[in-house]
């Protein structure tokens, strides 16, 4: 059974995967509108990829003989001023996320429930992907400068990137 502590802990990481979809959801959807259908895919994957996460934590919980909440959720940013600004707040999000984790699992360790510390390393990992991935998109962005035509390329590399398969495990 798990502990009151680690339940409330791992509700409010839930909390924040929900969000982190619903984030890249709706920027998904302005570069869409915006002529980046690459980017676009890429960010809807991103969504697909959160949603998974979140399920990872419901079932998880639930399987320790907690009880996942689905909480509100507020209104995510829908628009932005540029594809790297959107790229910069994914990166933002993520550090955010990366922090949010580390705090998680320090709450197990406190709590000496090592069984989901052990299950929190999957996402320790997972978290120095996604920020490395989102690091290198911004400083490919960074080197075209003013040279609006570069976009088009990374716009492509991400169409590609989009397609890379979400792994639970
Ligand atoms: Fe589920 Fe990108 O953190």
């Amino acid at each position: 059974m798990i502990s009151k502590l680690v339940e409330n802990a791992i509700n409010a990481q839930i909390k924040v995967e929900e969000e982190s979809s619903r984030i890249y959801l709706a920027m998904a959807s302005w570069l869409e509108t915006k002529g980046f259908p690459g980017a676009a895919a890429f960010l809807y994957r991103q969504t697909e990829e959160e949603r998974m996460h979140l399920l990872k934590f419901i079932k998880y919980l639930n399987d320790r003989g907690g009880s996942a909440q689905i909480k509100e959720l507020k209104a995510p940013q829908t628009k932005f001023k540029s594809l790297k600004e959107v790229f910069e707040k994914v990166l933002k999000h993520e550090e955010f996320v990366t922090a949010s984790i580390n705090t998680l699992y320090g709450v197990t360790i406190k709590a000496k429930d090592y069984t989901t510390s052990t299950f929190l390393q999957w996402f320790i990992t997972e978290q120095i992907e996604e920020e490395s991935t989102m690091r290198s998109i911004i400083d490919k962005m960074a080197l075209l400068g003013e040279d609006k035509s570069g976009y088009f390329l990374i716009d492509k590399e991400l169409a590609t990137l989009a397609l890379a398969p979400i792994t639970a495990v």
